[in-house]
């Protein structure tokens, strides 16, 4: 085994992926572009789907990357030695080019040569799919582990739900391959795998064999081509490969928590139940931080994305004040990441200012209230003791959400402390009762996304660029795209103008963007390097990074934009093209909601 740190792992995947003729992409925003989906980025492979769909990428079809996540489905296990709502993504790719024989024997040569990672093949252990009506049982990965030199007790075969990954409800997906670590004492006893000890076995990487596409809960087709697509936990394997028990003692972690430590006046490994508020807050911390600092920058707000980190903040100063943190303290967290990641993410660097100014901002709103929330919550607890049911009423859960902005997750803990649990179906009904901005926007609600990819979709896509390169003409070159988000029922679309439009300019950008639809513009597309494109006067997104060969989309001659694609191949399709609506999206920010009809 040897010792590295997570930015010397970062670095060796890269490299070794590279020296497989891999190229490597850089990782995308945190806030998925054109996918109501989805609010974050969940995988490395989410920003490829429609690459992975057929699509063919600019770089080529091998691919490597390091991608920041978020996933906050597990977050009420954050606390616990090992869950992270924000973590690092190394991934590999290979679009239609290699498959599983060669997947395998990178991950293996990455895992155990003395040249790379070194890690104690006795200690490392995989599953492969069991097969099911949809797919055959995968003797092919399992035979290309064995010609590796896995022993055949080391391969446990799993049915679909633990081994057949798809990012969403439709999308690219496929039966997958685990790498797993043993993390028990000692060696692992003989014949031991992850069927036979769940608990022992860490999964630190999984290799996609993605060669199917599910259009609905029905429908499964088989892709044009095989794809790869893996993905290997950053955090979780810089762990093991630094022999300890928990990622938050590893280097990724410990600044942070020194950083705490000094705050509360308090050494982590003391007490377990203060310990377990340090991970939360060094969790959070770090994944507010990273959703600020993003290129696409969230604000604290109730409404998707936005209520995600708000939730975040709110509850790690709630345990900022169980360890007797009293002052606002996340801004000073926030410096501590910014060092750590600024390397790996120089965004987090550039925008210090306006991460410190969001968190503590935060901070102050939630901490005026919080006491007294919780000195509320405290005057309920005798009434709630007589409740036989041990439950808090979803209309008191309310009024701490309304009153106190206790997120209803945080009433939920408070509850927990106390052996209570809350109303939660009470809770939504009072909601929608006061009409409040609800989280209707949370993941999976929302149809649609890259994924989707219907013909809709991609004329929406190309009804953009028009949308855009019109009001740079109607409005001035100071437009810019500020984020987009497309169903297969409208568009909409934020750009940077400091007042509202009038009447006059709707209706001259909507005439301009049906001229050209009307001319049947030919839709082109190009690839070249970032700088000539640039060059040629196509729109970039501001802030986001690309590749050395990018796309470039050009409409006749009235857009040219780097984009991934897909588009139609002439405008003509389109329809009419009728804005909806033209109102604020924030601060010198407008939105525009569009359909074609
Ligand atoms: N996309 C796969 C995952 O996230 C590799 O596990």
């Amino acid at each position: 085994m040897c010792s590295m740190t997570a930015n010397e792992l970062r670095s060796k995947y890269i490299e070794f992926f590279k020296s497989k003729d891999h190229v490597e992409i850089s990782g995308r925003s945190l806030i998925p572009e054109n996918d109501p989906s989805v609010l974050f980025t969940t995988a490395g492979m989410h920003p490829l789907v429609p690459f992975l769909l057929g699509e063919p990428h600019p770089a080529g079809k091998r691919l490597t990357d390091y991608q920041k996540c978020i996933r906050t489905g597990d977050i009420d296990e954050v606390g616990d030695p090992s869950h992270l709502t924000c973590f690092e993504m190394l991934g590999n790719w290979s679009l239609g080019d290699y498959f599983k024989k060669e997947s395998i024997a990178y991950s293996y040569e990455f895992l155990t040569s003395k040249k790379w990672l070194a890690l104690d093949p006795a200690k490392i252990s995989v599953t492969v799919f069991a097969g099911d009506e949809n797919a055959p049982r995968d003797e092919e990965s399992a035979g290309y582990w064995k010609a590796n030199g896995m022993p055949e007790d080391k391969i446990a075969y799993l049915p679909a739900s633990d081994n057949w990954w798809a990012a969403g409800p439709t999308g690219p997906c496929g039966p997958d391959t685990e790498i797993f670590y043993w993390v028990g004492e000692g060696l692992p006893p003989v014949g031991s795998n992850k069927g036979t000890d769940k608990d022992n076995w860490l999964e630190i990487w999984n290799n996609v064999f993605m060669e199917y596409n599910r259009v609905d809960e029905k429908t499964l087709v088989k892709l044009p081509k095989q794809n790869v697509d893996t993905g290997m936990g950053l955090e979780r394997t810089n762990c093991i490969l630094q022999g300890k028990t928990s990622v938050y003692l590893t280097e990724v972690f410990q600044p942070i928590i020194k950083t705490i430590e000094k705050l509360a006046g308090y050494t982590y490994g003391s007490d377990a139940e203060k310990d377990k508020s340090v991970r939360i807050i060094a969790d959070h911390a770090r994944a507010s931080v990273f959703i600020i600092g993003d290129p696409k920058g969230v604000s604290p707000s109730n409404v998707g994305a936005g209520y995600v980190l708000r939730r975040l903040i709110r509850r790690a100063v709630r345990h900022g004040r169980k360890l007797g943190i009293e002052n606002t303290f996340l801004a000073d967290l926030s410096v501590s990441v910014i060092e750590n990641f600024k390397n790996a993410y120089p965004e987090l660097e550039q925008n210090a200012e306006k991460i410190k100014q969001e968190l503590t901002a935060e901070e102050n709103k939630f901490g005026q209230t919080l006491r007294k929330g919780e000195a509320e919550f405290e005057k309920l607890l005798p009434n709630l003791a007589k409740n036989p049911k041990k439950e808090i009423p979803g209309r008191v859960a309310f009024r701490l959400y309304d009153t106190f902005g206790f997120p209803i997750e945080i009433t939920e803990e408070l509850a927990a402390e106390n052996g209570f649990t809350v109303d939660k179906v009470g809770f939504k009904e009072a909601e929608k009762k006061h009409q409040e901005l609800s989280r209707t926007a949370e993941a999976g609600k929302a149809k649609g996304g890259l994924a989707e990819q219907s013909e809709m979709t991609i004329k929406y896509h190309t009804a953009t660029h028009l949308l855009q390169a019109a009001l740079k003409r109607v409005l001035g070159d100071h437009v810019a795209q500020k984020g987009s988000n497309i169903t297969n029922e409208r568009m909409r679309f934020d750009f940077s103008h400091p007042a509202p439009m009038t009447p006059e300019e709707i209706k001259k950008v909507e005439n301009l963007v049906n001229e050209q639809i009307s001319r049947n513009l030919p839709v082109t597309m190009e690839i070249m390097n970032l700088e000539d494109a640039k060059k040629s006067g196509a729109t970039a997104l501001f802030g986001e990074k690309y590749e050395n060969n990018v796309k470039v989309y050009t409409i006749g001659d009235f857009s040219k934009e780097v984009c991934g694609g897909p588009h139609v191949t002439n405008t003509g399709v389109l329809g009419k093209f009728v804005i909806k609506k033209e109102q604020s999206s924030s601060a010198g920010v407008r939105r525009i909601k569009a359909v074609l009809e």
